[in-house]
């Protein structure tokens, strides 16, 4: 047994601390703690919940350790319940009559339990606090209050129960007010005696299993009897070192021989000591005398109800030496106090602070396990965002770059087309001609057939400069297109969300690039107007062209037409072809077509000047010699000359018309229409290569934007994930700095938990 600590209470002094309020300090502390711990838990099982419960803080928390957490708030709530009920308990016992009740009584300083002579107690009675004002009892299964004014009328109500039998419980409430000792959470079970029952095993299994301290009321008159000591061997089978005071009552009878009193006191306690040493070895030699008192049950109860009733303690009629005996009573009172409270402290809080203990330690450790994970992730967050963050940056830096690096290439491309398209078109219409003579098609002079052969001829000339130029171009433009759009997507490629690098052939799509010419010949040469009426080369018309050339030609016979408009009579009409709707003046070609009033500021002069040079250039040439030749020769040979002359004029005439066949009219046709297509398609060449230029400016810019379009979801997606990850890292913030707290309180409540034990547990050094 441990030193007792100095506490005391005095006989005299009935609400003076108590050793007894170890045990009920103790308990306080203990519920206390157990409040804290469970508000603690409870807090914890929502955080692990909570936790659990958000998808952003996957893995950081397992359903496993919220279940372990709530199982163990439901288990701390079932221990603080059982703690708020405990109470220490002493159980009394021993033979009938040996007054068993009487001590009782004289603990609980009036006279709660019935006693008397014989067999009195008949059932196991409880007697524990109630915070009523009066009195009452409660038999077993029944919730009954069975108010009782006098321990007569318990007595009575005992014996009137005929149900009660030795192994029933009948629980007696009486008011804290009137006993400290209950007060003190202290129940005091007093039974019937050892000798009269054969149920000693049920009885050990109902009410002493969960007894502080038995105390063994002996009859000092005579000696420790089997049956007492069989009953206690008994419960010391069940309990290990259970707590057990001797108390040798009705040691009054000792003053009537106080000679053998010493030998008696002697033999009683050697036999005691005996018993408990010896037999069932609860107790060291040294510290057995302490749990044997000679007592005088009796005469305490006496003493102390006069002393409440006002009158002198003695005021009965008490033998010798009874005021050692109440010491000894007194002293057997403050030593079974300090042991029942030291040892029910122990029992009853020992095992429920240890599982507190664990359950803190568990729940520290979950603690732990989430705040490592939290940082874990929370470190992976922060890398992970700032990765994130830098990708952003070099998607922003880099496209900026390559959207200057990438317009300068559109750029230079175009360019190269465009020169390109133009130097082919050139070539082709150069090679005109060819295309022309390769058409083959039914021609006839009529006008329907013409309509049709030369619509058919512009589609020809239009198919054919198509693929000629395609044929020259396009698989270089195509070549450059790819290798440029290839050069795009490349650089591209990185700042592309990753789903869209996979599917890159989806957003930019490898069709070959088709250029369309689109020279429209039909509408080009519209206006083209063939000439294929015969005309005889040594004509009028045609000497006058080739003297003159084409364009003074066109100007001198226009001219001569205003002439013979304005003088009508001087006209001559040998000349009538000349002004007829075919003549070459009125061909609706660009010269031809130009405004008159440009025609009407050629003077007479300018024409004369030009004829005088055709003329002038003439002589330089053979033909002025032959004319001299030719008047040499008709001075000599005269009039034959004349009429061989004409004759061969005649047939070579004659020799044209007949050539002037339909093949003939078709050649001629194609070379005018050569000539007139030439002009027009050179004219629009530059419009043709820079619409192929702008056709590759605008493949090139719809695949760029695409490659933007997809650059840009990559920017959105980042900045979304980097907002995400903000969100993340603070959640994660959170979750750390609560399981940090909640592992701080765990460890503070470790903290109390182990003072309890060093305060109450642990046996005093
Ligand atoms: P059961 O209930 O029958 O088992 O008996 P018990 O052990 O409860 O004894 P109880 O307290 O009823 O006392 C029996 C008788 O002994 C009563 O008449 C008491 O007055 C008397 N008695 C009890 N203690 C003492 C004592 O210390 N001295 C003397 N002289 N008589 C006592
Ligand atoms: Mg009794």
């Amino acid at each position: 047994m441990a030193a007792a600590p100095p506490l005391r209470r005095t006989d005299s002094a009935l609400g003076e601390f108590s050793p007894l309020k170890h045990f009920v300090v103790a308990k306080k502390n203990i519920s206390d703690l157990f409040d804290q711990l469970l508000t603690y838990v409870k807090e914890t099982s929502a955080f692990v919940e909570e936790t659990c419960g958000n998808k952003a803080l996957e893995n950081i928390a397992s359903q496993h350790q919220k279940l372990e957490i709530q199982s163990y708030a439901n288990k701390l709530a079932v221990i603080k319940e059982v703690v708020a009920r405990r109470h220490m308990k002493v159980a009394f016992f021993g033979r009938t009559s040996n007054g068993k009740s009487t001590v009782i009584n004289a603990m609980l300083r009036d006279r709660v339990l019935p006693s008397g002579i014989g067999h009195t107690t008949n059932c196991f009675l409880s007697v524990e606090g109630t915070d009523d004002d009066k009195a009452y009892l409660k038999t077993e299964g029944s919730d009954d209050e069975k108010s009782i004014k006098t321990v007569n009328q318990l007595a009575h109500a005992l014996h009137m129960d005929e149900s009660l039998d030795a192994g029933c419980l009948v629980r007696v409430f009486w008011p804290k007010t009137k006993c400290a000792l209950l007060r003190d959470d202290l129940v005091l079970v007093d039974s019937p005696g050892t000798d009269v029952t054969t149920q000693l095993d049920s009885w050990i299994d109902k009410f002493c299993l969960d007894a502080d301290v038995f105390v063994l009321v002996a009859n000092s008159e005579s000696t420790l009897m089997n049956t007492e000591k069989h009953f206690f061997h008994k419960v010391n089978e069940r309990l290990s070192k259970p707590n057990i005071f001797i108390l040798n009552n009705r040691w009054d009878a000792s003053a009537n021989e106080p000679e053998y009193m010493d030998d008696v006191r002697k033999q009683h306690t050697d036999r005691c000591v005996n018993f408990l040493v010896e037999e069932l070895k609860v107790v060291d030699r040294e510290e057995a005398p302490n749990h044997i008192f000679f007592i005088s049950a009796k005469e305490v109860l006496s003493s102390r109800m006069q002393r409440a009733q006002g009158m002198p303690e003695t005021g009965g009629a008490l033998a010798e030496g009874f005021q050692e005996r109440l010491k000894e009573f007194q002293s057997f009172e403050r030593r079974f106090e300090e042991c029942i409270s030291q040892s029910a402290v122990k029992t009853k809080f020992e095992q429920h602070t240890l599982r507190a203990k664990q359950i803190t330690e568990k729940v520290k450790n979950i603690m732990d396990d989430i705040n490592i994970k939290a940082a874990e992730k929370r470190v992976a967050a922060l890398e992970d965002r700032e990765y994130q963050i830098d990708r952003l940056e070099f998607v922003k830096n880099q496209l900026n770059l390559l959207i200057d690096d990438i317009k300068t290439k559109i750029k230079a491309i175009s360019e190269d087309v465009e020169s390109k398209v133009s130097s082919a078109m050139g070539e082709e219409i150069c090679r005109l001609h060819v295309i022309v003579d390769e058409f083959r098609a039914d021609f006839h002079p009529s006008p329907q057939v013409l309509k049709i052969y030369k619509s058919e001829l512009l589609a020809h000339v239009e198919e054919g400069m198509g693929k000629n130029l395609a044929f020259r171009c396009s698989d270089a433009i195509n070549a450059s297109v790819q290798s440029s759009q290839g050069f795009m997507i490349e650089s591209m490629l990185p700042l592309l969300p990753s789903s869209a690098q996979n599917q890159i052939h989806m957003l930019v799509p490898s069709r070959k690039f088709d250029l369309s010419y689109d020279l429209n010949c039909a509408k080009l040469c519209s206006d083209f107007q063939e000439n294929i009426e015969f005309q005889f080369s040594m004509g009028w018309t045609a000497l006058v062209h080739r003297f003159l050339g084409s364009a003074n030609a066109q100007r001198a016979l226009r001219l001569m037409d205003q002439n013979f408009q304005v003088s009508q009579p001087a006209l001559p009409p040998a000349h009538t072809p000349s002004s007829g709707p075919n003549s070459i003046a009125s061909q609706p070609n660009s010269i031809a077509s130009q405004p008159n009033h440009e025609t009407a500021l050629m003077t007479q002069d300018d024409l004369m000047v030009a004829m005088a040079t055709n003329v002038a250039s003439l002589s330089s040439r053979t033909s002025m010699s032959v004319i001299i030749v030719g008047g040499v020769v008709w001075r000599t040979i005269g009039w034959r000359l004349i009429a061989l002359s004409a004759s061969l004029y005649g047939l070579l005439y004659l020799y044209e018309r007949i050539t002037w066949t339909t093949k003939a009219k078709e050649r001629t046709l194609k070379r005018q229409f050569v000539d007139y297509a030439t002009k027009k398609l050179q004219l629009i060449i530059s419009f043709t290569s820079s619409n192929c230029s702008h056709q590759v400016q605008q493949e090139m810019a719809t695949t760029f934007a695409r490659l933007c379009q997809q650059v840009d979801e990559t920017q959105k997606e980042l900045e979304a994930e980097i907002r995400q990850l903000t969100i993340n890292i603070d959640q994660l913030e959170t979750v750390q700095s609560r399981s940090k707290s909640l592992r701080h309180k765990a460890t503070e409540l470790e903290k109390q938990l182990d003072a309890f034990t060093k305060q109450y547990l642990q046996p005093e050094q």
